[in-house]
Order: structure tokens, then sequence, then C-alpha cells
């Protein structure tokens, strides 16, 4: 029988192009989401892609739970029984950072408290081994380039939801330890995203954002295909080429790779916390993008130069390497990719899955 992995927040951006990754791997997978920012349509589109690509054999449930409500939640883990999962991987989580400054207890209590009832439930049901989502905002205000995965953690993050992914990180990190000595270890991978774009290249699933994004891919593309008339670019006084925003924006299929390496990096490794950054090691600017978006659409992209938006830092980039000689994974797609298969997500669905 295929091993089973759990995904929380499965039916969402990076989660969904996870799942045909592993599928393609010979996993079998659950998915727990309350699409609270997604929809069952992504799912449809993982089984259309799954069907397209001739993957044989799909075992795909999904179930729609709220994490926090753990009653609800047990039954799923209830309906696979002790050992019923082999993994988890945790992506299911809040992550606006407007809106977590202006409702920082809503990203507390979701975020937290979802994290805090999947680990006893997996105690529980006897399943050891988790890849959980973090982000490069945990290295806060870092001004030391490329980041390695020991850069200074914690000091100068600016909003609820990055301290959230910091505090998670360290629970994560004392439950381990604290398996550690007994007979029944834990692993756990933290993978700190740097900026995820693009989609699969089919273009039926993507990312969707509810309302005006707050991220510049999103905002660009739906620029292109007209839903938006300009761009605002925050800043083009910074220290950097174009006076820009330099950022390490990741192909969403190579980051979704990233999580099958973690998943095999840990069945050799019974016990083990490790921290991974996911990123290329390229610095593009705002402007580097538009370009680049403007290139693979072949349309126009308006843009006004406005004040830097708070909290932006100048410039933030990996060192990837750790990834590449301890997991074997690294980045093979480049900005060409990345904005192609954008637009022909953008391109084909101008409404996202409405
Ligand atoms: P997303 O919002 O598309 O996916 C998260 C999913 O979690 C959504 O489908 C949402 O409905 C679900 N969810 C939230 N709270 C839940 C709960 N209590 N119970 C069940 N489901 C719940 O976001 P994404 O871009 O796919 O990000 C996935 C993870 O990666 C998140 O933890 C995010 O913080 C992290 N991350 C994202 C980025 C990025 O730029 N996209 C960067 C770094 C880290
Ligand atoms: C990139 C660059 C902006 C929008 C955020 C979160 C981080 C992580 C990824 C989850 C910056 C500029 C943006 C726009 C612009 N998410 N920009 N006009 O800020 O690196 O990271 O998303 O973990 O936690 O903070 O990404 O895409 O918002 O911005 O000029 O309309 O684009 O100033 O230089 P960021 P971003």
């Amino acid at each position: 029988m295929a091993p089973r992995v759990l995904l929380t927040g499965g039916a969402g951006f990076i989660g969904s192009h996870t799942v045909i990754i592993l599928l393609r791997a010979g996993y079998a997978i659950t998915v727990v989401d309350n699409l609270v920012n997604s929809s069952l349509k992504s799912v449809e589109r993982v089984r259309e892609i799954a069907a397209d690509e001739g993957i044989e054999g799909v075992d795909l449930d999904v179930e729609v739970v709220d994490m926090c409500d753990k009653a609800a939640f047990e039954k799923v883990f209830e309906k696979y029984g002790v050992g019923g999962f082999s993994a988890v991987i945790h992506f299911a989580g809040l992550k606006a950072v407007g809106e977590s400054m202006a409702l920082p207890l809503m990203y507390y209590e979701n975020n937290l408290i979802n994290t805090m009832n999947l680990l006893s439930l997996m105690e529980k049901f006897d399943c050891r081994r988790i890849v959980f989502s973090s982000s490069a905002t945990v290295y806060g205000a870092a001004t030391e380039m490329p980041i390695t995965e020991e850069t200074q953690t914690g000091a100068g993050i600016t909003n609820a939801y990055g301290r959230t992914k910091y505090m998670i990180e360290g629970i994560l990190s004392d439950f381990q330890k604290s398996k550690e000595k007994t007979e029944k270890p834990w692993s756990v991978t933290v993978l700190r995203y740097f900026n995820p774009v693009g989609a699969h290249p089919s273009g039926k699933i993507g990312e969707d954002p509810s309302g005006p994004p707050n991220n510049l891919m999103p905002y660009v593309s739906q620029v292109a295909v007209g839903r938006r008339e300009f761009l605002s670019v925050f800043g083009n006084d910074y220290d950097t080429p174009d006076g820009t925003g330099v950022r390490d924006y990741i192909h969403v299929m190579d980051l979704a790779t990233g999580h099958l390496s973690a998943i095999t990096y840990m069945d050799k490794k019974p016990s083990v916390y490790s921290v991974f950054n996911l990123g290329t090691g390229n610095g593009y600017s705002v402007l580097n993008m538009v370009s680049a978006m403007e290139k693979a659409s072949g349309k126009e992209i308006k843009y006004k130069i406005v004040d830097r938006r708070p909290g932006d830092i100048a410039t933030c980039y990996a060192d990837a390497e750790r990834a590449k000689v301890e997991m074997g994974w690294e980045a093979k797609l480049g900005l060409d990719e990345m904005c192609r298969d954008l637009w022909a997500w953008q391109s084909a669905n101008p409404n996202g899955f409405e």
C-alpha cells in the first residue's frame, strides 16, 4: 500500500501544487482544509491535471475541516487509525501580512492552535514526521546577503504573521528535542520559503488571492490581464541596482518538489530537526519582474512609483546550499518559466477559480 501523507492546507496555492508532485511520486494523500482561503475547485483541477498527466492509482481524499476544531480534526485521524499517516506537511495557516497586524489575535489563534492540535493528534496516532511551511520572514530585518539558515531569526520581525512562523518553529524545536532520547523520536523539517510565484505549467491551478493582491507577482499578472489598471511600485530609492526592492522568487513547482525531498530526507533520518531555505539564490528587483512579465505576456504593465511600504526591506535572497547538499534539492526553473506559467494560469483564469 502506498504511504499516506496528510497535507494540511492542501487546497491552497502551494499545497495544491505539492499534491501533484506527491501523486506523481506514488503517495496516497489526505488533504485537510477549511477553505478559508481556497476552494474545492483547486482540488477538482488537481484531479484533472493528474488525469492529463496519466498518473495512475490516484488516491486523494479531501476533508473540509477546521483544524482548530480538535474533535472534528481527530475524526480524520481516526479514519486512518494509528500509523495511518506516514508524514504530515503542514501548510495550513493564515498568511496576509497586513491583515495580521489588523487582526493579530485571529492570526495567533488560527496558526498556533491549529499547529498544537495537529501535533497532539500526530502524537496520539503515532505519526512522527512533519514538514512545516515557514518563511524567510523569520529572518526579519537581516541585512547580510545571502541569508543562510544560521542567519539570526526573530529580531526585526515587523508583523504578527511573521511572529507566528517564528513561534511555531520554536514549538517544533522544543517538541522534537523532548522526543530525542525516547523510543519514539520525531523528525521535523522546517522549510523557509523565499518568494513563491508561478503556477503549474498547465495553467489549471495557481495563486488566487481574494481581493487586491498583497504580493507583487499576483498583482503584476492582474495588471497584465487587464483586471487592474497599474502596479504601485513601493519605492525606488532603496540601495539596490535600480532602487526597487530585490527578492528571491522561486517557482512554485520547484518549491513543491522541495517538500517531496524533505519527506524522502526524513525517511533516512528518524530523529532530526532540520531547517532549510528554499530559494534560488538569485535576487530580482520589482522592475526586473515587471519586464519579465511583459515579455512572457506580451502585454504592457503600467506602473507608478509610490512611497515605500512600511516594514519592507531593500534586499532578501537565500543561500540555498544546505538543501542541495543535505536533501539533494535545488531550484531548476528560472524567471522565464515563472512568468510563462504564471501567465498561463492568469490568462486562462482571469478571475481565478471563480
Ligand atoms: P494559502 O492561503 O493558499 O494556503 C493555506 C491553506 O490553509 C488555505 O487553503 C486555507 O484555507 C487553509 N487553512 C488556513 N487555516 C486553516 C485551518 N485552521 N484549518 C484548515 N485549513 C486552514 O497559502 P499558501 O501560499 O499556499 O501558503 C501555504 C503555507 O506556506 C502557509 O503556511 C504560508 O504561511 C506559508 N508561506 C507562504 C508564502 C507565500 O508567499 N505564499 C511564503 C512563505 C510561507
Ligand atoms: C515583493 C517586492 C515590495 C507589491 C511577503 C511576506 C513574506 C512572504 C512572502 C509569507 C517588495 C514590492 C509588492 C506591490 C510592490 N509570505 N511590491 N508593489 O514582501 O518579500 O514578502 O510575501 O510568508 O512573509 O512579507 O513579498 O510580493 O509582497 O513584495 O512594489 O503591489 O515587491 O515592496 O519589494 P515580500 P511581496
